[in-house]
């Protein structure tokens, strides 16, 4: 099979490489990558069989000739960090709008099968004591810049597949956590200020809650999907796992050896959604999809120790990320 995955210098689609790579040999990856400061060669490492184009999904003079030699296209390129899409929305929309756009246009000219890959914000947030949990029949209500434009990528997917028969699924999930996650998001964040002798920074009162999974978890699904799922259908992908942000960053304290009580409260991120809570039984029933990673304090651990033995990769990304929190008061 001959693959081609955008987004493939991030977090989850470089793991997404990696597994690929171990757990299907034989088939042929090419990487789509602008190489933002979100990218990173170094996560690809020197994978054999895996081919990198530095490029932009959204110019259709790279996209074309790659769609068109390629049987499957997983598109997770994205901007994905909403607090920079409230300091500058204007590389969102060019990513997750245009960037969608061309890819689909691409796989519509060859007829590629096309797997989108998308987040549970699309939904918007539930309250703390709401029994509810996002399914496939939730509406859209995105809340920031970035949710807003994956969730009009979402929608250019579905009209795709409805006016010009694409066949194309959609999965979308919930936080993912685990080795090659950029610094300036939440957990690796902690992490690697610990590391740095630096206390950890949890916004307003830390009473949101996010539902996390391990991102091999993620992965595997997708591949479930690809494999099994019915062309035109979307699936929530999500491991029950809701923890507050508190609960997290005393977690992380924990299991570093430090106070649980060692960390500081910052200025709240604007439109700060509250809750999210994924209900993944169409992906489980349907397709038969288990996570592997029941245990979030082993999972958090095996993440732990990949930051302590991988700063050479993190390091360079460190000192801009946190002048930009800072500039922000966080
Ligand atoms: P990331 O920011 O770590 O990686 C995004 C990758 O896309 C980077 O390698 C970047 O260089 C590349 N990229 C950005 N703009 C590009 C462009 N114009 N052309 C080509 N490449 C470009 O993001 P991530 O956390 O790995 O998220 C990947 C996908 O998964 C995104 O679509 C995101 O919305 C979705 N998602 C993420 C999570 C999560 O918890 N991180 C959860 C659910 C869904
Ligand atoms: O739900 C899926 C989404 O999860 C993905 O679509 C996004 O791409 C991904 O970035 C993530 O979005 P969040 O905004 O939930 O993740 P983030 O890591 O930025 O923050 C997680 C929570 O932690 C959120 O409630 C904000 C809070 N936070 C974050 C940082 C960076 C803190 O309390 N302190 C921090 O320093």
């Amino acid at each position: 099979m001959r693959l081609l995955v955008t987004g493939g210098a991030g977090f989850i689609g470089a793991n997404f490489v990696h597994q690929t790579v171990e757990e299907r040999p034989g088939t042929d990856v090419t990487v789509l990558d602008k190489l933002t400061y979100a990218g990173s060669a170094g996560s690809l490492g020197d994978i054999p069989n895996v081919r990198l184009i530095e490029g932009d999904v959204a110019d259709p003079d790279v996209v074309d000739p790659l769609v068109a030699e390629a049987d499957v296209v997983v598109h997770f390129a994205a901007e994905s960090h909403n607090d920079n899409s409230l300091l500058d929305p204007s590389p969102f929309v060019h990513t997750n709008l245009i960037g969608t756009f061309t890819l689909l246009e691409a796989v519509r000219r060859h007829g590629t099968r096309l797997h989108h890959i998308s987040t549970d914000e699309v939904y918007g947030d539930l309250e703390l004591d709401d029994p509810a949990r996002f399914t496939e029949r939730t509406p859209y209500n995105p809340s920031s810049p970035y949710s807003s434009t994956k969730a009009g990528s979402d929608l250019l997917v579905r009209a795709w597949v409805r006016s010009f028969g694409l066949a194309a699924t959609i999965s979308n999930c919930s936080n993912n956590y685990g080795p090659f996650q950029h610094v300036e998001k939440f957990i690796p964040r902690q992490i690697t200020n610990l590391l740095d002798g630096v206390r950890p920074r949890l916004y307003g009162a830390g009473r949101n809650v996010r539902d996390w999974i391990h991102v091999r978890d993620h992965n595997r699904a997708v591949w479930t999907i690809i494999d099994k799922g019915r062309i035109g259908e979307t699936y929530l992908i999500g491991a029950d796992g809701e923890k507050s942000n508190r609960e997290v960053v005393e977690l992380i304290l924990e299991l570093m050896g430090c106070d649980r009580h060692d960390y500081d409260n910052v200025a709240d991120r604007a439109g700060h959604d509250l809750r999210y809570a994924i209900d993944s039984t169409r992906l489980r029933t349907e397709l038969g999809w288990e996570p592997t990673f029941a245990d979030f304090e082993a999972g958090l651990a095996d993440t732990i120790a990949w930051y302590r033995d991988h700063e050479e990769w993190w390091r360079p990304q460190k000192a801009a990320a946190e002048a930009k929190y800072a500039a922000a008061g966080q």
